[in-house]
């Protein structure tokens, strides 16, 4: 929905006959500036789980980024990509540090390119939904969490995270780099004094993030913090940096939405649910089907917004005065109300007296 208090200021006569909306990520060449960001579990919506985004990721040249919680495990997952591809890893960060580290250490050791540590779980939140499901298949559960005893009734979510250690903090930051060169990034700063702090950590960059909603509730989404961040940054001198880079994720459901975070200073936006949901219904190829429809709206929307390339999308193109105002007139959206599944009341079983 903030997206849709964001509005462009297209400019024209600009000459779009070719527009190019390829991009670096990290350092990593990118056919989108989009990468998948990591959803847990795959394998709870399609039997071949995560490895049908890798396999398309593959084909479209988009960066994955693989959860500790994937239902595939590591190993396999890598085994499975092409030549060259790239991932990056999000970390749920170990109450044994020996066992993260063996795990960051040999993620490094088989070429991915970015550690994102999520930072925004220190519990995980309450998904009533979830807690009504419980665990039934065992083979969908993580590859991290096989062979270690798990507790069922709350949830698949709760079930596999009671490992995450919520006495994570700043100070773990120089272990981190200690122990990796990959880029360190932290997914889910949800405020200006964190992105600060996060830069002068001496990471190399932040997602912006409410986690798609599940964890603090009615914390602001990623792109409507976005703007106070880069403020932030910018009056301590800290922004532009080629060394850090912002990315946001949340919502994300159109090429336009991209644009959007990409003009308020974001490189790149991280997608959760439209490629889940498109590989539990059409694995592979629906993941490919909605690549291709960002692209085919990127070429449209960058024509249309007079940018040929992605370096010609600058903070002019949008006015985002409405952003931080939760009491605005926007257009309906449809897409989430044809999509989200409000929570079912339970249903009494009939008596049979
Ligand atoms: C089903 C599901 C599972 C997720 N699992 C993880 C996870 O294991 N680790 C994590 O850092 N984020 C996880 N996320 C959050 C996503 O990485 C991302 O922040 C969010 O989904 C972006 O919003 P979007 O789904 O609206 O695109 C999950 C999101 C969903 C919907």
């Amino acid at each position: 929905m903030a997206y849709q208090r964001v509005w462009f200021r297209p400019r024209i006569l600009r000459d779009v006959s070719t527009v190019d909306w390829s991009t670096t990520i990290l350092g990593q060449k990118s056919s989108l500036p989009v990468y998948i960001s990591a959803t847990a579990l795959g394998k709870l919506g399609h039997p071949e789980g995560e490895l049908t985004l890798t396999r398309a990721a593959a084909k479209t040249g988009v960066i994955q980024m693989i959860a500790t919680l994937a239902s595939c495990a590591f190993d396999d997952i890598l085994d499975a990509a092409a030549p060259g591809q790239t991932f990056f890893l999000q970390l749920y960060v170990n109450r044994d540090r020996e066992i993260t580290r063996k795990y960051v250490q040999h993620a490094e050791a088989r070429g991915v390119k970015g550690l994102f540590i999520t930072v925004d779980a220190p519990q995980l939140g309450r998904r009533e939904k979830d807690m009504r499901m419980k665990v039934v298949d065992e083979d969908a559960g993580a590859e991290v969490q096989k062979g270690h005893e798990v507790k069922k009734d709350q949830g698949v979510a709760r079930a596999i995270s009671s490992f995450i250690d919520p006495s994570l903090s700043w100070k773990d930051i120089p272990w981190f780099r200690s122990i990796t060169k990959m880029p360190i990034i932290l997914k889910g700063i949800g405020s200006a004094e964190d992105a600060v702090l996060a830069y002068e950590a001496g990471v190399q960059g932040i997602v912006l993030s409410n986690h798609g909603g599940r964890q603090l509730d009615t914390a602001r989404s990623g792109i409507e913090v976005l703007v106070e961040v880069v403020s932030a940054l910018r009056l301590r001198g800290y922004w532009p940096d080629p060394r850090f880079e912002i990315y946001v994720d949340g919502g994300v459901r159109r090429a336009s939405d991209v644009l959007k975070a990409i003009a308020l200073g974001a490189t790149a936006v991280g997608v959760g649910r439209p490629f889940l949901y498109a590989f539990c219904a059409y694995g592979q190829e629906g993941v490919e089907k909605a690549i291709q429809i960002f692209r085919d709206e990127f070429e449209m929307n960058m024509r249309l917004l007079g940018a040929k390339a992605i370096k010609d999308i600058v903070p002019e193109m949008v006015d985002a005065k409405s952003l931080s105002s939760h009491f605005v007139m926007t257009p309906q959206d449809n897409l989430f109300q044809n999509t989200y599944q409000p929570l079912q009341l339970a249903k009494f079983q009939e008596s049979k007296l």
